[in-house]
């Protein structure tokens, strides 16, 4: 029987993770099958009782279940407590553990495209993956502010990733916020918009006017590759980074959370383009 892992999450319709952490567990030749699992909010307390009864070796987390997650186990690793959100579930010497690989794939993003450290950095939006850049943000040294729609999501989130930090709040809606925003050495969109299927799909959280030449612009949406935020970028003479390597990056590191061996990331890398090249026919 091969370990079952899997992706739990509502919705999932369109995830790639099946794709490369299938293409992964097969390169390396390890008996397993990795799965979509959609798990309505009211699902999840039976879904993570199929943890503790041996039904999956181990799971990645996503929408909308990351900050609830931890109370269903048996501890959690120093990133998803400072994170206070799981984006992996794993089993250690008989605990249930979880931990968050956002951060340091972000981390290693900016590492990879060797972003400079200790700049001024701007976080868009205040959800999930925007704790996880303002932990891996501060951990370079950045000076970060964070902008978002709705101040009062920015301040929960400051609450919980950076209590005693005094990180600047900014209104997203404000008609100063492209002169503000290009003020700033590196942008990081963690919004949702300009993602495909979407609430803003064919929108950019930012103006025009916030970019400028020089600056680093990072999506984390995926999909599109080239969002409409990074296309704004492109042609203001910002450097681009999409969201794609960042997603394989954090699935990596789940796949040695779970395997203790190293992730084969160009041909996770190769099956997730491909997944996603079928996928917009
Ligand atoms: P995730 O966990 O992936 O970060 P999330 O918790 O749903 O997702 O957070 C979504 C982020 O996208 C929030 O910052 C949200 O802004 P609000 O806090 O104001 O809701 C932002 N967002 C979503 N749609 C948006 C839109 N149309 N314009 C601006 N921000 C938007």
């Amino acid at each position: 029987m091969p370990d079952r892992y899997g992706a739990i999450g509502y919705p999932l319709g369109h995830t790639v993770s099946p794709a490369f952490q299938q293409a992964a567990f097969d390169e390396l030749g390890i008996d397993a099958t990795y799965m979509a699992i959609e798990t309505p909010a009211g699902d999840l307390p039976r879904r993570m009782s199929e943890v503790r009864n041996g039904r999956w070796a181990g799971l990645n987390v996503t929408i909308p279940h990351k900050a609830a997650v931890p109370r269903f186990l048996d501890g959690t690793a120093e990133t998803a407590a400072a994170a206070g959100a799981v984006n992996t579930i794993y089993w250690k010497n008989g605990r249930l553990l979880g931990e968050n690989t956002d951060v340091p794939a972000i981390g290693a993003v900016l590492e990879n495209a060797e972003v400079e450290k200790e700049v001024r950095a701007l976080v868009v939006g205040a959800g999930g993956a925007a704790r996880a850049a303002l932990l891996s943000l501060t951990a370079r040294g950045d000076d970060v502010v964070i902008a978002n729609r709705t101040i009062s999501n920015a301040e929960a989130t400051l609450d919980a990733v950076s209590p005693d930090r005094e990180i600047e709040i900014f209104d997203l809606n404000s008609p100063s916020i492209g002169e503000v925003a290009t003020e700033f050495d590196l942008i990081v969109n963690t919004t949702s918009v300009g993602m495909s299927g979407g609430p803003a799909p064919d929108e950019s959280p930012l103006p025009i006017s916030a970019l400028r030449p020089g600056q680093v612009v990072f999506d984390v949406v995926y999909r599109p590759a080239v969002t409409p935020l990074l296309a704004q970028a492109a042609e203001a003479g910002c450097r681009t980074i999409g969201g794609l390597e960042m997603l394989v990056i954090q699935g990596g590191l789940s796949f040695e959370l779970w395997t203790g061996k190293p992730a084969p990331l160009d041909t996770m890398m190769r099956a997730a383009r491909t997944a996603l090249a079928s996928d917009s026919d």
